[in-house]
């Protein structure tokens, strides 16, 4: 075994839903010996029935051939371009064809023009958010990010790998973040001696906080962004995961102030996780060291070019067999990707429906009890318990699981450190539940996600003493 001596290493904390997905087979197993079944309401992921790579792969392989075809090669022997350049070293910024389709078609379902050139491919949106924080953190300065208490895990686990990077948080109400708590905070970091570089928000379908930012808010956020000069870091897994009717849905910021804006778009909810398609969008100039000035795209184009050197160029291209019409429509660029989004929405309409019907004939007649969020996009709904003494920690959820088989996923580690410093019950009345995810399909998984909600609220009644 090497023998390192490396003091200045540090454990890095292992975020909440990791410990639960390491216990599960121990809680699993306590939960079975009591004669329960498991219940899933904790996992963020998208859906197996709408995940099933199959039809994607027909489709993939029928696009390349019409690529092969329209390249029109007479030598049989010769590898076609399309081939050659999804096993190649290639450009940072990615195939032209990939960005030129993907940006017809994202500014025309967003009202807005995207430059190709400015479109950044990362690996999903984690490697749009680590790109930024690489960015902010590379001049070797203090650093404070903007963010909402509570926030993504995966943008404070980011956050955590840089020693000289920390989180200045905004709470929130059911409108989004608080634009003069966001104000102060930008000022307060100031003032402590930090370079304030973006605020970071999921605005669609916010993980964890289960709500989405209302329009008049998003206008508050970003007057306060201008004023102070700072970037919105917009991550967007979700715009498409959306329940709202195509008129109430609000605008993203992108949309809103692209010069204002970092989008990060990723095509793990739309697509498929696995293949790790992202992009970073941005029209903001910075002005930089030496009195320059610079597009952002071009800083971070270079940023990428020394970091993952390029994405994966096959993966790019069957993104963009996903953005074109079948065969029998001539493989014609799609119009919308809302029209991809529908074979998702399906399942997830359906799951959010029966999330909410079920807590609401459930436990409807205690909202002196018991309060939860009605998501208008995304895969979560918070749960809160406003009964005093209920404390939603590491033990109640083993209890959970070990009493109920329900598995759910606590708030209080999504709350950045400031945040517990300032409310140190910050989170601990809160779950986190998920409606994205169940083992079954079809019929199986209506049934199964009904008694799995019909579990978790027989617990929360257990836990307030209600209901008998
Ligand atoms: C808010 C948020 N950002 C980023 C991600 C990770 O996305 P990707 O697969 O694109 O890296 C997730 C996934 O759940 C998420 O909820």
């Amino acid at each position: 075994m090497a023998n390192l001596n490396a003091p200045d290493i540090v454990l890095q904390p292992v975020s909440v839903t990791r410990k639960m997905s390491a216990s599960l087979p121990r809680l699993r197993d306590l939960a079975q010996s009591k004669g329960l079944k498991i219940h899933h309401l904790g996992a963020g992921y998208p859906h197996p029935e709408v995940t099933d790579p199959r039809g994607f792969l027909e489709h993939q392989a029928a696009y390349f051939a019409h690529l092969e075809a329209a390249e029109g090669l007479n030598d049989p022997a010769a590898v076609p371009e399309y081939l050659r350049e999804s096993f190649s070293y290639t450009d940072t910024l990615g195939p032209v064809s990939t960005r030129q389709t993907f940006a017809a078609v994202y500014g025309r379902d967003w009202g807005t023009e995207i430059d190709p050139q400015k479109l950044i491919p990362t690996v999903g949106a984690t490697g749009g958010i680590n790109l930024m924080c690489s960015l902010a953190e590379r001049p070797g300065k203090p650093v404070a990010y903007i963010t909402d208490a509570p926030t993504y895990a995966g943008f404070t686990a980011r956050v955590g790998l840089c020693q000289h990077a920390t989180i200045f948080s905004v709470e929130m109400d059911d409108e989004g973040a608080l634009p003069d708590v966001m104000r102060a905070q930008i000022r307060a970091a100031r003032d402590a001696g930090y370079f304030v570089p973006f605020y970071y928000t999921v605005p669609d379908g916010h993980n964890p906080a289960g709500f989405s930012f209302s329009q008049a808010r998003r206008e508050a956020l970003l007057e306060v962004a201008v004023d102070e000069g700072i970037l919105i870091v917009e991550d967007a897994p979700y715009v498409y995961i959306s329940f709202a009717d195509a008129s109430d849905r609000p605008r993203p910021f992108f949309a809103m102030a692209p010069a204002q804006t970092v989008h990060l778009f990723t095509g793990s909810k739309i697509g498929f996780p696995g293949p790790r398609v992202g992009f970073l969008y941005s029209e903001a100039e910075l002005a930089i060291a030496g009195g320059e000035t610079v597009a952002l795209a071009e800083l971070a184009l270079t940023e990428a070019s020394s970091d993952v050197l390029f994405q994966n160029p096959a993966s790019l291209r069957g993104f963009e067999a996903l953005l074109h019409e079948p065969a029998d429509s001539g493989f014609k660029p799609i119009a919308s990707m809302w029209q991809l989004a529908e074979g998702k929405l399906a399942v997830y309409r359906e799951n959010r429906q029966i999330l909410l019907e079920v807590l609401e004939e459930e436990l409807g007649q205690y909202p002196q009890h018991f309060r939860w969020t009605t998501p208008a996009a995304g895969f979560f709904s918070v749960f809160t318990f406003l009964d005093d003494g209920v404390c939603t920690d590491d033990a109640f959820i083993e209890n959970l699981v070990a009493d109920h088989g329900v598995v759910a996923i606590p708030m209080y580690d999504f709350y950045p450190r400031d945040a517990r410093e300032r409310d140190a019950q910050a989170g601990l009345d809160q779950l986190r539940l998920s409606f994205c995810f169940s083992e079954s399909t079809g019929e199986a998984r209506r049934r199964d996600l009904r008694e799995a909600v019909k579990a978790f609220c027989a617990a929360a009644r257990d836990v307030a003493g209600v209901g008998g």
